[in-house]
C-alpha cells in the first residue's frame, strides 16, 4: 500500500484527490492546503484523510511514500525539491516548474535520491490520444505533414502564468508524444488584454517546426466565446480530427487526401483530390486522470520511469520558454 500526501486540493487538485482516494494500492493519508475551506471539504468528503496547512507535516512524515503536488505553478519547484530531498517520490501537475534551471535541478535531485519524478501531462494517458498514436505509428495516415491544435475557453484567467503556460503544456506534450520528435524552432505571438499592465498574455498562437519539415501549430486562449479542444493531424494518406469537447465520437479518421501525379499531361491530371469514408473508431471512454494516477502508483511500486517523467517535463518547459522568448521578441523564431 502506497501512502500518499497531497499538496493543493483546489480546482484541479480535488480531482486528483478523488482519484487517488479511490484507487486500489494506495491511500491518501494527508492533504495539505493553505485554504481552510479546501481543508474542511477534503476532510468532509474523505473521512480518514487528515488535512493540514503546513507542508512540513507531509514532508517529514516517514509513513508517506509519495507526494502529489497540485498547487499553483510558482510553488511547484520548492515543494517538489523538498519532497525529493525528504526521500519521497513526487507527482507534479503541469507545468512542471516555470524556469528551465529549476526543471533541471528537479531531474538531478530525483536521480541523486533515486526517486520517481512524474509530471501531470494528462493527455499522454488519454485513451483517444493513445488510439490516435497507434494509428499514426501503424502508418495509416501516411507521412505526417502537419498538426494543429486549439484549446480555447472563457476562463480560467490566471494571474501569474499566462494562457500559453497554463494551457499549451497539454498540446505540446501531445505533439511530442504523437510525432516522437522535438522541434528545432518555435515561433509565437500573443497579446494581453485583461491584465495589460502585468503583461500576462490571454491568447497565443505558437508554431513548432521540425527538422524534417513537419509543423505543429497551437492556439490557446482563456478569452474566447467557445470551449474548444481540437486537434487535427494531416497525413499524406489520411487525416484525423480529435474533438475532446465532444462527449462521444471524439476521433474521426478521414480518408481524404491529394494525390500528386508524377506522369501527367494536363493540370487537371497533376493533382487529384480523394474523398473517401470517414471512420469513427470505438475508443475506450475511461477517465484519463484515473489512468494517469494509476500509472504513477505503478511506477512507484515497480520503480519504473513514468511515461511523463521529469525529462519529458523539461522538453515541454524548454518549448514553453522558447515560445515565451519569441512572443516577447515580436514573434521572431527561437531556435532550440
Ligand atoms: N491537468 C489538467 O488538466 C489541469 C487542469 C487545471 C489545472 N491544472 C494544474 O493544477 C495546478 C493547480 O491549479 P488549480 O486550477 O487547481 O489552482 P487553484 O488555485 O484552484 O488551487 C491551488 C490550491 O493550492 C493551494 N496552495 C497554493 N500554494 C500552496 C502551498 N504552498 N501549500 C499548500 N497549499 C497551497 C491553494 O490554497 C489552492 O487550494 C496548476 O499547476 C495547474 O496548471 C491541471
Amino acid at each position: 500500500m502506497i501512502n500518499i500526501g497531497m499538496v493543493g486540493a483546489g480546482a484541479w487538485g480535488r480531482h486528483l484527490l478523488r482519484n487517488f482516494a479511490n484507487l486500489p494500492g494506495c491511500r491518501v493519508k494527508t492533504v495539505c492546503d493553505l485554504s481552510e475551506k479546501v481543508r474542511s471539504n477534503a476532510e468532509a468528503m474523505y473521512p480518514g484523510v487528515r488535512a493540514v496547512d503546513d507542508f512540513d507535516v507531509v514532508a517529514s512524515d516517514p509513513e508517506i511514500d509519495a507526494v502529489v503536488i497540485a498547487t499553483t505553478p510558482e510553488t511547484h519547484f520548492k515543494l517538489a525539491a523538498t519532497t525529493l530531498k525528504s526521500g519521497k517520490d513526487v507527482y507534479v501537475e503541469k507545468p512542471l516548474v516555470l524556469k528551465i534551471s529549476d526543471g533541471e535541478e528537479l531531474i538531478e535531485l530525483a536521480k541523486k535520491n533515486k526517486r520517481i519524478l512524474m509530471v501531470g501531462h494528462i493527455m499522454v494517458y488519454h485513451p483517444t490520444i493513445l488510439h490516435l498514436k497507434k494509428i499514426i505509428d501503424s502508418g495509416e495516415l501516411g507521412e505526417i505533414y502537419y498538426v494543429y491544435a486549439a484549446r480555447l475557453n472563457l476562463g480560467k484567467v490566471r494571474e501569474i502564468e499566462n494562457a500559453l503556460w497554463s494551457f499549451a503544456p497539454h498540446d505540446i506534450s501531445i505533439v511530442l508524444f504523437l510525432l516522437n520528435q522535438e522541434p528545432v524552432s518555435v515561433t509565437c505571438v500573443g497579446q494581453s488584454y485583461l491584465q495589460r499592465s502585468k503583461g500576462i498574455q490571454d491568447v497565443s498562437f505558437m508554431t513548432m517546426l521540425f527538422e524534417d519539415g513537419k509543423m505543429a501549430n497551437i492556439h490557446v486562449s482563456w478569452l474566447d466565446p467557445n470551449k474548444v479542444r481540437k486537434l487535427t493531424v494531416v497525413g499524406s494518406k489520411k487525416m484525423a480530427v480529435l474533438d475532446d469537447a465532444s462527449a462521444s465520437e471524439k476521433l474521426r479518421i478521414y480518408d481524404k487526401g491529394v494525390e500528386v501525379a508524377t506522369d501527367f499531361q494536363t493540370y487537371g491530371e497533376f493533382l487529384s483530390l480523394r474523398t473517401g469514408d470517414i471512420v469513427i473508431p470505438k475508443v475506450d471512454s475511461s477517465e484519463p486522470l484515473r489512468s494517469e494516477c494509476l500509472h504513477f502508483i505503478k511506477c512507484v511500486e515497480d520503480r519504473t520511469r513514468p511515461r511523463s517523467d521529469g525529462v519529458e517535463g523539461l522538453k515541454v518547459l524548454r518549448i514553453l520558454a522558447s515560445a515565451q522568448a519569441s512572443m516577447e521578441n515580436g514573434g521572431v523564431p527561437t531556435r532550440l
